[in-house]
């Protein structure tokens, strides 16, 4: 109440990639201007606005810093990073450089042109094996693989600047990202496809034989993995209350997710509903560094952001999904 903010003109790095690209758009359809810069390793052109990406590093702060002052930039939302845990593990150094140098450079750009509001991509993967779920802010932050010490160390810098710079930030955990926007042009297409939503409808669709699960021997109540799905669009929006919340050393730490927790049975057993096809399952062993259940206990969001997920159960994050894989079986 009270509060007065503008237009504002943001650069969204990674704006090019699943999360990213959502965030762009509702950003521009809020009224703020917005350009894309993405180095297009996972990114893709297409979507991206006509006209609104440019290509380059984040380890160019020279050309980053070029970017902030000809664009005039007033914040910064910063999505691109590598994210497969796995691989994190088996070759940190590309984690390191990419997810906490690349960061650093772009905020050593910023702080060169004077840009103070941050909004970062954080996740639940820095709390590693959970106390108790649902997991709250206040429990201790202590990731179990590069992937999440990456994005934790971010999140201290960023505390660090807030306290000494006068940044305003927010650092959003996500949960587990899923969907796709309802109008049907931005969907979800890593390669290679990691994620259980996309993996069980590309059976679905016959792209695959069967979807394996990870571990039936867990102690859940159906013996499946738990996760919180939060839709993609879901994300973005908390995305654009924290950037229109942020101020001079405001600092946000908030969990996204719905606070509900789906199994991976109830994953495939949604994405036969949604379907119709029969998708079949073959149980295999655990992967390494599965925690047994993450579900996001988002209330903070919720009252320091006035945020509101408007997906709050599984099938219609999955029909979303569905909608978009049929629409662009090539991604
Ligand atoms: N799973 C399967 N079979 C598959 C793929 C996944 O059973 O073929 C299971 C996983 O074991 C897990 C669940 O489905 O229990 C979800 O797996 P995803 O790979 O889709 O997502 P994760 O929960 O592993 O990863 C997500 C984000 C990461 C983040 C992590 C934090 O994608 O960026 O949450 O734990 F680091």
């Amino acid at each position: 109440a009270g509060m007065e903010w503008t237009t504002m003109n943001v650069l969204v790095s990674g704006g090019a990639g699943y999360v990213g690209s959502h965030a762009a758009r509702m950003l521009s359809r809020a009224g703020h201007e917005v350009w894309v810069y993405d180095n297009l390793v996972f990114g893709h052109r297409g979507a991206v606005a006509p006209g609104r990406l440019i290509e380059g590093d984040l380890l160019d702060v020279d050309r980053v810093a070029g970017v902030l002052a000809e664009k005039r930039i007033d914040a910064v939302m910063h999505f691109a990073a590598f994210a497969y845990v796995g691989e994190s593990v088996t070759d940190p150094a590309k984690y390191y450089r990419n997810n906490i140098v690349g960061t650093l450079s772009l905020m050593d750009a910023m702080r060169r042109q004077d840009v103070r509001r941050f909004v970062f991509s954080s996740t639940c993967a820095t709390y590693g094996e959970p106390r108790s779920v649902p997991i709250d802010e206040s429990q201790p932050q202590a990731p179990i693989n590069p992937y999440g010490y990456t994005k934790l160390v971010i999140e201290r810098a960023l505390s660090d600047y807030a306290k000494a710079y006068g940044w305003g930030y927010a650092a959003l955990r996500y949960f587990n990202a899923a969907g796709a926007s309802e109008d049907g042009d931005l969907g979800e297409d890593h390669d290679p496809e990691t994620h259980l939503i996309p993996l069980v409808l590309q059976v679905a669709q016959g792209r695959r034989e069967h979807v394996t699960i990870f571990g039936d021997d867990f102690p859940t109540p159906d013996g499946t993995c738990v996760r919180d799905y939060i839709h993609v669009d879901d994300l973005a929006s908390a995305h654009i209350s924290a950037l229109e919340k942020l101020g001079p050393g405001v600092e946000f730490r908030c969990n996204l997710g719905t606070g509900r927790g789906t199994s991976v049975k109830e994953v495939v057993e949604a994405c036969r509903e949604v379907t119709g096809r029969p998708i079949p399952t073959v149980v295999a062993p655990r992967r390494a560094g599965d925690p047994p259940a993450l579900v996001a206990d988002s209330s903070l969001a919720r009252r320091e952001l006035g945020w509101t997920p408007r997906y709050t159960s599984i099938v219609p994050i999955v029909r979303s999904a569905w909608k978009w894989h049929e629409s662009h079986p090539d991604g």
